[in-house]
């Protein structure tokens, strides 16, 4: 098993993938189980993973990516998507098994929080997927696999060949696989002093 902090500092964008190999579907399943915990506001999990194995949805998808290879190469594509309207869908089940006063209060906070905000609905979204990306990019990494997070695509296309549902919105992807050759080098990190502030921006 990886050390966490070995694992951040390893992870590199992978971008050539070994299209032989094939993740198990315990492997996946783990990896995707460990991405739902991940923190989201108010428990509401409003991401979903779409896992795309089907060859021919997969070629659709490349063609709308830019033909990026990852797309075939890797052993899995996640399509992180967030369920804009998960604060409405029944919110007491996000809340079940505390006690009822608890639950009453979180779904209040939840509707207050979300109604008439779309914004905020979305960008909510954006947030819980970059999360469980970063988890599922981790716990890969602790599988002894390696990822591709990725936006380079056509996401009205892409919503179109998976029938995205409209109150949906995809986020990104991620793809996991065992890594085909060296990673390229590596883009400059910005400094520590540019990157931290403290207190309040001059
Ligand atoms: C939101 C997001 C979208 C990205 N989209 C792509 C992509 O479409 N294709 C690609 O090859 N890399 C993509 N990347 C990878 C970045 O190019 C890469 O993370 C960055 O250059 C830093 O390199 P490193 O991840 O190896 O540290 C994406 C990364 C992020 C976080």
């Amino acid at each position: 098993m990886t050390d966490i902090l070995t694992a951040i500092a390893e992870r590199r964008a992978t971008k050539r993938f070994d299209p032989s190999y094939q993740i198990p579907d315990d492997e996946l399943r783990s990896i995707l189980n460990a991405a739902m915990h991940a923190p989201t506001a108010f428990n509401i999990q409003n991401w979903r993973f779409l896992v795309v194995r089907d060859p021919a949805q997969r070629t659709k998808i490349k063609e709308a990516a830019w033909n990026q290879p990852q797309i075939e190469e890797a052993a899995a594509l996640i399509v992180m998507c967030a369920d804009i309207k998960a604060w409405e869908k029944n919110p007491a089940r996000y809340w079940d098994g505390v006690p009822e006063k608890m639950q009453q209060t979180y779904v209040g906070m939840i509707r207050n929080y979300y109604e008439g905000h779309e914004q905020v609905q979305r960008d909510e979204g954006m947030r819980s997927c970059g999360m469980a990306a970063y988890a599922i990019m981790m716990a890969a990494a602790a599988h002894g696999l390696q990822t591709c997070p990725m936006d380079g695509f056509d996401f009205k296309k892409v919503g179109e060949i998976i029938n995205l549902p409209k109150d949906h919105e995809i986020v990104m992807f991620v793809a996991i696989g065992k890594r085909a050759g060296d990673p390229p080098p590596h883009g400059a990190r910005l400094s520590f002093e540019e990157t931290v502030r403290h207190d309040r921006f001059a």
